[in-house]
């Protein structure tokens, strides 16, 4: 048999779409909870969500609000590299009820988006798909079944834990599956901004975000 001609194969990813995921639950009190789950709803698309969407203001939700705040320091150091601060905008409950999900959306005006599983989810835990197309594709062309690797893979899957705190990049469609139990799903979502320089000043492409 002839030898391989090609040798030193090396691959490597170019690029990668980050996602982190952290327990929160040690800020979480049964009183944040209840008080979460007691908030005014109204209707959504599909779903329910609260009337507020600035409820990280809430002093009720403050060692909530801190933690988020951590959490998003260590994406932004860690993941980031930025020493600038990425800050909570909007922030909101959702509810939803047996057979409801959430169709797939980005969100605009917003850095990085989050999600918070601050009290029980119920079975079977509607998981979060990702994707990792944002325009239309003309061409789809999929791996074979057993041959799905992170430079192939379309969709991505991730099923929350209690407690846990999901932050991607706001630019990242996103849907979560139908409730497939009989009890509410519960949530919060929030979306954020950056604070700080950015650019340079005699580049004259100096941006100063307060
Ligand atoms: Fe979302």
């Amino acid at each position: 048999m002839r030898a391989m001609a090609v040798e030193n194969v090396d691959i490597q990813p170019l690029f990668a779409t980050p996602f982190m995921r952290a327990d929160l639950s040690s800020a979480i009190t049964q009183k944040q909870v209840e008080y979460i789950q007691n908030l005014p709803m109204i209707r959504n698309r599909d779903n329910m969500i609260s009337e507020d969407l600035y409820i990280f203001r809430h002093p009720e939700l403050k060692s909530i609000a801190d933690a988020v705040q951590e959490a998003l320091n260590i994406y932004a150091r860690t993941i980031m590299g930025i020493s600038q601060t990425v800050y909570v905008t909007q922030s909101w409950a959702l509810l939803n009820q047996p057979n409801v999900g959430m169709h797939s959306h980005a969100h605009s005006n917003s850095i990085l988006s989050g999600s918070l599983y601050y009290c029980d989810l119920p079975e079977p835990v509607s998981r979060v798909f990702f994707d990792r197309h944002t325009t239309y594709q003309q061409l789809e062309i999929r791996p074979d079944p057993d041959k799905a690797n992170l430079y192939n893979t379309s969709v991505n899957t991730i099923t929350p834990r209690k407690g846990e705190v999901l932050l991607f990049p706001s630019s990242v469609n996103h849907m979560i599956e139908q409730n497939g139990s009989k009890d509410l799903r519960r949530a919060i979502a929030f979306n954020t901004f950056i604070r700080g320089k950015l650019g340079d000043y005699r580049d004259v492409s100096e941006l100063d975000l307060v």
